[in-house]
C-alpha cells in the first residue's frame, strides 16, 4: 500500500479524489493538508473535516496556506465549486473532528522525516504548502518517495489552459510555488490538462455510480451536480473532466498513462503567468537558464476507459 498525503482545496473534484483514495486497496491515506483555491482556506479545511466525519477517514487534517507566496490571492472559484466549495450541499456547522495544531507544511515535513522514502505527496490544489515545506526544510526533497501533481498543461492533445488560454488553475493560482516545486530535486510527475481533459464523467456515468456504490455514490452525485452544471454552461459538456481523481489514479495505476521526461519551469509574470514549459531536448543552448534543473515526468496520454473503470470499480 502506498502511504499518501493529499494536499488539496476541496473542492468537488478534490472530494471525489479523496474518496477514491479512501476506497482504494492500493492507498493508505494518512493525511489531508488543505490550501486555498476552490474555496477559502476555512471552507477547504471545514470540507476536509466534513469528509473525515462522514466517511470515517483515518487521515488527519492539517490546515495550510491562505494566500500565494508572492502574488495577491484571487477570490475562490465559487462559480465552479459553489459558495461552500462542495456544490452548496448542506454541511453541518460543527464538525466532530478538528484539524491538528501544526500547519500543513510542518505536518508534511514531519511526516516525511518520520517515514523516509515512503510518502507520496499528491497535490491537487495550489502548490503553496509544498513550496513552504521545501523552503523550510529542503532536505525533505531527498526523503519523499514521489510527488504527483494535478496541474499544468503542456499543449499535448491541444490542451493549454483552463483559467487563461495558457495556464491551468492550480499552477496559475500560485505560479511561484509551482516553479519551486517542479524545480526541486525530487521525483515529480505532472498530471495536467493534457490527460485530465481526456476523461469525462458523463451524467450517465454518475448515475451508474450512484446505483452501484452504496457508500459513496449518492454523495458524489449530490456534490457533482453543481460541477456538471458549470461544465455544461461553460463548455456544453455532458458531465465533467476528471482532474483531481486522475492524479490519484496515477498513484494507483501509472501504467495506464503515457509519459515523457524533461525539464519543467513555470512562467511567473506577464501575460503567460502560470504557463508550464517543458524542455525535452538535451541540446546545449547558448542561453539556457534551466538546463541544470532536474528532469521530471509529465503525462501526455491516458487510457481514459481504464481510468473511468478504475474509479467506478474502486468505489463499488
Ligand atoms: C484544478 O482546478 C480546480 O478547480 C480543480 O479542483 C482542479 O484541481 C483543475 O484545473
Ligand atoms: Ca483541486
Amino acid at each position: 500500500m502506498k502511504k499518501i498525503i493529499i494536499d488539496t482545496d476541496p473542492g468537488i473534484d478534490d472530494a471525489m479524489a479523496i474518496l477514491l483514495a479512501d476506497a482504494s486497496d492500493a492507498i493508505d491515506l494518512i493525511g489531508i493538508t488543505t490550501t486555498f483555491g476552490n474555496a477559502s482556506i476555512e471552507n477547504s479545511t471545514r470540507n476536509a473535516l466534513y469528509l473525515k466525519d462522514k466517511f470515517s477517514l483515518k487521515a488527519i487534517v492539517a490546515q495550510g496556506a491562505n494566500t500565494p507566496l508572492v502574488l495577491p490571492a484571487s477570490p475562490p472559484a465559487t462559480v465552479v465549486h459553489g459558495d461552500n466549495g462542495l456544490g452548496n450541499i448542506v454541511i453541518p456547522t460543527e464538525q466532530q473532528n478538528q484539524a491538528v495544531s501544526q500547519t500543513a507544511h510542518d505536518y508534511i515535513i514531519n511526516s516525511v522525516k518520520a517515514h523516509p522514502h515512503e510518502i507520496t505527496l499528491v497535490a491537487i490544489g495550489r502548490l503553496t504548502n509544498l513550496a513552504l515545506a521545501l523552503n523550510k526544510s529542503p532536505e525533505i526533497a531527498s526523503l519523499v518517495k514521489e510527488v504527483i501533481i494535478m496541474g499544468g498543461a503542456f499543449g499535448f492533445n491541444g490542451h493549454s489552459g483552463n483559467l487563461t488560454p495558457f495556464a491551468e488553475a492550480n499552477v496559475y493560482g500560485d505560479p511561484h510555488a509551482a516553479d519551486i516545486v517542479v524545480s526541486a530535486d525530487w521525483p515529480v510527475t505532472m498530471v495536467g490538462l493534457d490527460v485530465t481533459q481526456q476523461s469525462i464523467m458523463t451524467n450517465a456515468y454518475i448515475n451508474k455510480l450512484k446505483c452501484k456504490s452504496p457508500k459513496y455514490g449518492a454523495f458524489i452525485s449530490e456534490i457533482s451536480a453543481f460541477y456538471a452544471h458549470f461544465y455544461h454552461a461553460d463548455l456544453g459538456l455532458d458531465g465533467f473532466y476528471v482532474h483531481d481523481s486522475s492524479a490519484i489514479v496515477y498513484a494507483i495505476a501509472p501504467e495506464i498513462f503515457t509519459t515523457e521526461r524533461g525539464n519543467i519551469r513555470v512562467v511567473t509574470e506577464g501575460v503567460a503567468t502560470g504557463h508550464t514549459l517543458f524542455k525535452q531536448s538535451d541540446r546545449l543552448f547558448p542561453i539556457d537558464e534551466w538546463s541544470n534543473h532536474p528532469k521530471q515526468t509529465i503525462c501526455t496520454n491516458v487510457d481514459s476507459e481504464a481510468l473511468l473503470n478504475l474509479y467506478m470499480n474502486s468505489l463499488t
